[in-house]
């Protein structure tokens, strides 16, 4: 059988200094919402992770130019051609972020027809807050086979808007939306994530007029002409995080010096718990981790920014299989996203789940096998027990590494750590064995 995967070994301590790649989470969106401009734009720092390449598809569909320099993560948007409103379901079912041009649709042509979107195995993802909080701007949303039909009516207005949960989706896409609308709209309960503040700074580089007032309220005075920017994107925290981990899971030295420590609060904090030094470079910029080689256990638990952010949850839920003591972990953003947890044990880990809470009592070793990645943050988990662990691991479901990371493998390799991504190879047991036998025999 040909397949996509990863082959880990246990590595060394990992070593060095390695730059960062701009945010998936914030590139998608912030390239979802050139389509409220007609023109050329510019986005610097832009991974090649595989959906900034879905969302180029995507922008192309709609009928927009689009150059990407890979080399330089640069890329080059044209909206002026811009005449469709329709996204396929093929688009939309390989990326739930593409539901974030709804949005900016709605505000260029008054209509945005969007299938409904796929993503992550990691619960319902349902989309109400988006679809609830447009009807009550005015639009009619309606459903058409697998298609959402979302139409402005004459009764669109600016309105204050809350949301049940600050949604970073919604809060984007009503951003979006609302920049079109004469008036002010507010959306109390807000999303802040980083990731949404730099769409923030974009509008308004566009010429859209945004606060942020107290207590988590986003304004939007609408009815400006927006225009095409330049931007140079925020760098990925979550990178950044998964590159942390990696050198304290192997007992390393890590230094990013463009880490954004100002975005990592909570997660530095819990680092510090468990031993590890930290040191933070000046304004909150560049970050650098000098492991203990005697972790202790963390419990945390995740929230909305700026609490512990759901998307590390994973990665350092691997590191507490190896700590000393007992870990529990409750994640609150996301339903079913602990199925980490069983691949985890796999390979020793010492996990029970319940609902959505994790305890895990330390192990002195985990041990290489063959396991399924089934989110992006899980992979990247499964990736990081991979360099602790015994002998060789084999990650498959891969495409949810590349859906998240730009050659993050290649960064690991780069610090000193055996990761080395098979694109259609031939994967079958008995390698998985040859792999281990030969691990265990150095
Ligand atoms: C974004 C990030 C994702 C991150 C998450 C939380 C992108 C592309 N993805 O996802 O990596 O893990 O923020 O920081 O930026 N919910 C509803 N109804 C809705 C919308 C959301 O019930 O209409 C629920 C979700 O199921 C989830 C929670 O709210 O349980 C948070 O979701 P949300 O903040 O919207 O996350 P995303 O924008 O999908």
């Amino acid at each position: 059988m040909k397949t996509s995967f990863l082959h880990i070994e246990q590595s060394p301590a990992l070593h060095g200094t390695v730059p960062l790649v701009g945010a998936k989470n914030a590139v998608l969106v912030i390239m979802a919402s050139l389509v409220l401009t007609r023109g050329k734009s510019r986005l610097k720092n832009v991974p090649a992770s595989a959906d900034v390449l879905q969302m180029i598809r995507l922008l192309e569909e709609l009928g927009a130019s689009v150059t990407f320099f890979k080399d330089e993560h640069e890329l080059e948007v044209d909206t002026t051609g811009v005449d469709r409103w329709q996204v396929s379901p093929d688009i939309m079912k390989k990326m739930r972020a593409s539901v974030l041009v709804m949005g900016a649709l709605l505000a260029r042509f008054g209509r945005a027809d969007i299938a409904m979107p796929g993503g992550c195995l990691i619960g319902d993802r349902p989309i109400n807050y988006h679809l609830s909080n447009f009807e009550k701007m005015g639009v009619i949303v309606e459903q058409s086979g697998e298609f959402l039909c979302a139409r402005v009516s004459k009764n669109m207005a600016a309105r204050r808007l809350v949301l049940a949960y600050p949604s970073v989706g919604a809060t984007e896409n009503i951003m979006m939306a609302a920049t079109a609308i004469a008036g002010t709209t507010r959306i109390v309960n807000a999303a802040l994530e980083p990731e949404v503040l730099d769409l923030v700074a974009v509008l308004q580089k566009m010429g859209a007029h945004i606060a942020i007032l107290p207590h988590g309220t986003i304004e939007i005075t609408g009815g400006a002409d927006l225009k095409p920017i330049v931007h140079s994107v925020i760098m990925d925290r979550l990178e950044a995080g998964a590159l942390l981990l990696a050198g304290a899971i192997t007992g390393g030295n890590v230094y990013l010096p463009d880490a954004p420590a100002y975005a990592l609060d909570v997660f530095l904090l819990k680092l510090e718990e468990m031993g590890h030094t930290i040191e933070v470079g000046a304004h909150e910029v560049g970050i650098r981790l000098i492991a203990t080689n005697s972790p202790r256990a963390v419990s945390f638990k995740t929230g909305p920014y700026p609490s512990f952010p759901t998307d590390l949850q994973a990665p350092m839920f691997a590191l507490q299989c190896l700590a000393d003591g007992e870990s529990v972990i409750e994640e609150t953003v996301f339903e079913n996203r602990l199925l980490h947890a069983r691949e985890l044990s796999k390979m020793g880990a010492q996990v029970t789940v319940e609902g959505n809470k994790a305890v895990i009592k330390g192990v002195e070793e985990l041990y290489g096998t063959q396991v399924i990645a089934t989110d992006i943050r899980a992979s990247c988990a499964l990736v990081l027990a991979g360099l602790a662990a015994r002998g060789s691991t084999i990650v498959t479901g891969v495409h949810h590494w590349k859906r998240g990371y730009d050659s993050l493998e290649q960064k690991l390799r780069a610090l000193g750590g055996y990761v080395v991504l098979h694109e259609d190879e031939q994967l079958n047991g008995e390698l998985v064995q040859q792999e281990q036998e030969k691990a265990l025999q150095k």
